[in-house]
């Protein structure tokens, strides 16, 4: 089966969900440093950032939605549309890479047809990450699928991963 493309579109934000952002953005922004802790809260709460928190964050901490998107496009844990039922979090990191990781990546996305931080639209099946080292670097290429390490990966067990999360 051919899984077609990415980015599934963030929903637009109810009322009530925009009055739980600013709430959870009135809570973070009195910390010091407060756009990472707002970003992380309400990637928690929505599992993702709204863009329509952007502008809230931008007043509550006196910066600009520029600088709102830039601190979240520089961080690669912070999505902007939710993710799919799984997520698959492959290590770009340089032993993983010398492992064979950027091979393998390139292509579980094009089979799936994706982009790094895409999903996939049968059912929202899986998201794929980028992550920068797992701390498994002895058994490269590493990665997290849902939270769980995987190690030394190869084009059999990430088409094995598929699989088992179709099926899922
Ligand atoms: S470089 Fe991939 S786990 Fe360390």
């Amino acid at each position: 089966m051919t899984t077609t493309i990415s980015s599934v579109a963030s929903p637009p934000l109810s009322a009530a969900s925009i009055e739980a952002a600013r709430r959870i953005i009135a809570a973070h922004s009195v910390l010091d440093g407060a756009a990472l802790p707002i970003l992380h809260a309400l990637q928690e709460a929505f599992g993702y950032v709204p863009r329509e928190c952007d502008p809230l964050i931008a007043a509550a901490l006196n910066i600009s939605r520029a600088e709102v998107h830039g601190i979240i496009s520089f961080y690669h844990d912070f999505r902007r549309a939710p993710a799919g039922r799984h997520v698959l979090k492959l290590c770009r990191a340089e032993s993983c890479q010398s492992a064979g990781g950027t091979g393998l990546a390139e292509r579980l996305l094009g089979r799936l047809g994706l982009e790094w931080g895409g999903t996939t639209r049968d059912g929202s099946l899986m998201t794929v990450e980028a992550v920068y080292c797992l701390g498994l670097c002895a058994c490269s290429p590493s990665a997290l699928l849902d939270g769980e390490p995987m190690a030394r990966l190869d084009d059999s067990t990430l088409a094995t991963v598929v699989q088992e999360a179709r099926a899922a």
